[in-house]
């Protein structure tokens, strides 16, 4: 590790904190230093990075001292607790939590749909939310050609959104089931495995949970479109690390499916897989461990002359988190945006 940028990671143990430096390594980012932090519990760790182990420390103040960028992935309060001392310190931050994502001077950032919102970043980018990125990537084309007029999502979200003690839970629960025994529950309230709940984020006055009103907020912020009408209904389903979307889109005159196929086959992130033949459409365990975001079941609603409907899936930890924080690094970098900037956000 030589010429290039100084990096450090927090929550380097967790699972995207493990893809983001899995990717780093496989994209051949420019990195001069490679910092993993995380608590005090997985201090000493080792991790290997091209070819090197190197120590995960505890994340402290001076561990963000001469550091260009940090990729944050330990949870909003975490990102809460040293945001501050990291724009103080000069570094970039790329948030993947949801602490400052809807903040006025944050911007939130898709590399394939507003790279442009990077360059007004004031020390912090966030990194949106993962089914608010999936279903992005599927319907931002569609949306640039005829603007979206209203938008039905129900997402089935699999275990990896609640990071890698949820994973483990769902096979420990799998596998206790499979023995006829009880399963237990930690990391979520009810059992995962075998079942399938409503997402367990809080609930808002208006019977929407958080993870619901993100995928309303968020996708209105990226698109640059406050008007667009959202509902979203999400869902865990007992997949281990790949979410899927089933899409319903109203635009204000029709849209051909045929057009609608040949702009999601040339959008850049997504792979149009569909065989309806065969009835082979997107699945998540196809999707694990791909960079692209998979689309199909393109069809005509039946229910509205200007509807369509579209199904997905896509890797919730890569695109859906490492990926695309990782991809704003190359962004910041290719445009020279790392230059450290004295913060207004208020954190
Ligand atoms: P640790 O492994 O030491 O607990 P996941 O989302 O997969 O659960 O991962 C969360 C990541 O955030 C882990 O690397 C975890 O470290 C880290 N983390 C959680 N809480 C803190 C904290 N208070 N300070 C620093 N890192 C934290």
């Amino acid at each position: 590790m030589s010429e290039g940028i100084r990096v450090a990671i927090l929550g380097a143990t967790g699972a995207v904190g493990k893809e983001l430096i899995q990717l780093l390594e496989e994209r051949s980012f420019p990195i001069s230093q490679l910092k993993l932090l995380a608590s005090p519990r997985s201090a000493g760790q080792e991790i290997s990075f091209r070819g090197d182990s190197l120590k995960v420390e505890t994340v402290s103040a001076e561990a963000f001292q001469e550091v260009d960028l940090v990729l944050a992935s330990a949870g909003g309060s975490t990102s809460k607790e040293w945001a501050r001392t990291i724009v103080d310190a000069g570094a970039v931050m790329v948030d993947n939590s949801s602490a400052f994502r809807m903040a006025e001077n944050v911007p939130l950032v898709v590399p394939e749909i507003n790279p442009q919102a990077a360059a007004q970043h004031q020390g912090i980018i966030a990194n949106p939310n993962c089914t608010t990125i999936l279903m992005g990537l599927a319907v931002y084309p569609l949306h640039q050609v005829q603007p979206i007029q209203r938008l039905i999502v129900a997402t089935y979200q699999s275990a990896s959104g609640a990071g890698a003690k949820a994973m483990a839970e769902v096979k420990k629960q799998a596998q206790a089931i499979l023995n006829d025994e009880t399963p237990t529950t930690e990391a979520f309230p009810y059992p995962l495995a075998f079942n399938v709940f409503p997402h367990n984020s809080p609930l808002t006055e208006q019977g929407y949970c958080q993870e619901e009103m993100k995928m309303v907020k968020e996708t209105r912020k990226i698109f640059g479109s406050p008007d667009i009408r959202i509902s979203a209904t999400c869902v865990r389903v007992p997949v281990l690390r790949a979410h899927s979307e089933a899409i319903n889109l109203e635009f204000a005159e029709p849209f051909p499916v045929g057009k609608a196929k040949a702009i999601l086959q040339d959008a850049p992130g997504v792979e149009v897989r569909e065989d309806w033949e065969n009835n082979y459409f997107p699945m998540p365990n196809e999707a694990t461990g791909q960079d692209e975001v998979f689309v199909g079941r393109i069809r005509q609603d039946i229910s509205h002359p200007c509807g369509l409907e579209l199904w997905l899936s896509g890797d919730q930890i890569r695109k859906g988190a490492a990926l695309n924080a990782v991809q704003i690094a190359e962004l910041l970098v290719k445009e020279n945006l790392l230059q450290g900037t004295q913060s207004t956000v208020s954190v």
